[in-house]
């Protein structure tokens, strides 16, 4: 996917943005409400993940640049979830995000997932696309609110990946239909 608004360019991650994604992703406290920090090949893992689903259906989460200066401001975009994750919440694709804090405060989540919606409805012709969180991450329920997403308590959830007796195994679900259709 790639697109501009006012201040992001919005592209698919390169193996350029490599170094910045493992300042961003192994940073403490953008991963406050993560079960850890990634390691440098959680990084890999993530990118390669990335880069084959791009190959099999033409989109996963992206790179937000911010345009005055081409820094990366962090990983905005949409992504098909994996099995576990249909089964614990019914859905099937997510918008997230991940920011470097520089970014922090100033709309720049809001601005590029509003991209992206407008791109899954156009272009993918998506019926839904949820976004899922930890119960304490309102940071992250803020900007799915913002994006006209509405909570579904019915489909709150333990996420299949974070142990059981974890602080951060309750998950959230925010969901929004295709406007178009
Ligand atoms: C969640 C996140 C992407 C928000 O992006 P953003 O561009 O700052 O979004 P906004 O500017 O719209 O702010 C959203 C909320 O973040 C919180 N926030 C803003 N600036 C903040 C700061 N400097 N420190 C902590 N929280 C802050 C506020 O609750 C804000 O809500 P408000 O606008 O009603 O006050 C960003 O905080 C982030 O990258 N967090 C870490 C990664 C993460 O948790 N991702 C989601 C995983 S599901």
């Amino acid at each position: 996917m790639r697109a501009e608004t006012e201040r992001l360019t919005l592209r698919p991650l390169e193996q350029r943005d490599r170094a910045d994604l493992e300042r961003i992703m192994g940073d403490e406290q953008v991963r406050r409400f993560f079960p850890t920090r990634a390691s440098s090949e959680d990084v890999d893992r993530f990118l390669n993940r990335v880069w084959q689903e791009e190959a099999d259906y033409g989109f996963c989460f992206g790179a937000a640049e911010w345009k005055a200066n081409g820094r990366l401001a962090g990983i905005i975009g949409m992504a098909r979830f994996d099995e576990p994750l249909r089964a614990a919440t019914g859905a099937e694709v997510e918008i997230g995000w991940q920011l470097d804090p520089a970014f922090w405060g100033q709309g720049v989540a809001p601005e590029g997932a509003q991209a992206w919606l407008d791109y899954g409805w156009r272009e993918l012709g998506l019926r839904e696309v949820v976004a899922i969180t930890a119960v304490p991450n309102r940071p992250s329920q803020r900007v799915m609110e913002k994006l006209g997403m509405v909570r579904d308590e019915a489909r709150d959830f333990d996420h299949p990946r974070v142990p059981e007796g974890h602080a951060l195994r309750r998950h959230v679900l925010y969901r929004i239909g295709n406007p178009l259709v």
